[in-house]
């Protein structure tokens, strides 16, 4: 984490909130980017089990971020929603696979029903067979 100054101007909080948002999705970039299979997710939500199970039902053992344990689990949060974009209420579970960003629990569904989700999973390195 980079340390930042505290300051009473509106504009120089408003350059330390953007910084803030850069490392933040620095670190999300180099979290989805090392690991096949990243699954963002916060305790008590229902569809970040459902997600996760299936994910262990096919074999694979994704990383795991639970914000609500994160140090910069709500600025993540906030970079999901801009991320999940559309509409969509829930930024969490948010699921990357090979460093994309696949979605959340409707989109997972829906690839693994119309058969592509294995295939992505294959290609990412997260299965292998
Ligand atoms: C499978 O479903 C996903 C998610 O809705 C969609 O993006 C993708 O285009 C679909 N692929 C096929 C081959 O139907």
């Amino acid at each position: 984490m980079q340390v930042v100054k505290e300051s009473s101007s509106s504009s120089s909080m408003r350059m330390v909130g953007e910084s803030r948002m850069e490392s933040v999705y620095e670190r999300v970039r180099l979290l989805v980017s090392g690991n096949a299979v990243v699954v963002f997710t916060i305790s008590g939500c229902c569809m970040c089990h459902v997600v996760k199970q299936l994910l262990f039902g096919l074999g694979v053992g994704p990383t795991i971020v639970e914000l609500d344990r994160d140090v910069a689990g709500k600025e993540i949060h906030a970079f999901l929603f801009q991320l999940a974009g559309d509409g969509q209420q829930q930024p969490v579970p948010a699921v990357f696979v090979g460093g994309k960003f696949l979605g959340g629990i409707e989109t997972v569904m829906a690839c693994h029903i119309n058969g592509t989700l294995i295939p992505l999973l294959k290609q990412a390195g997260a299965l292998w067979l």
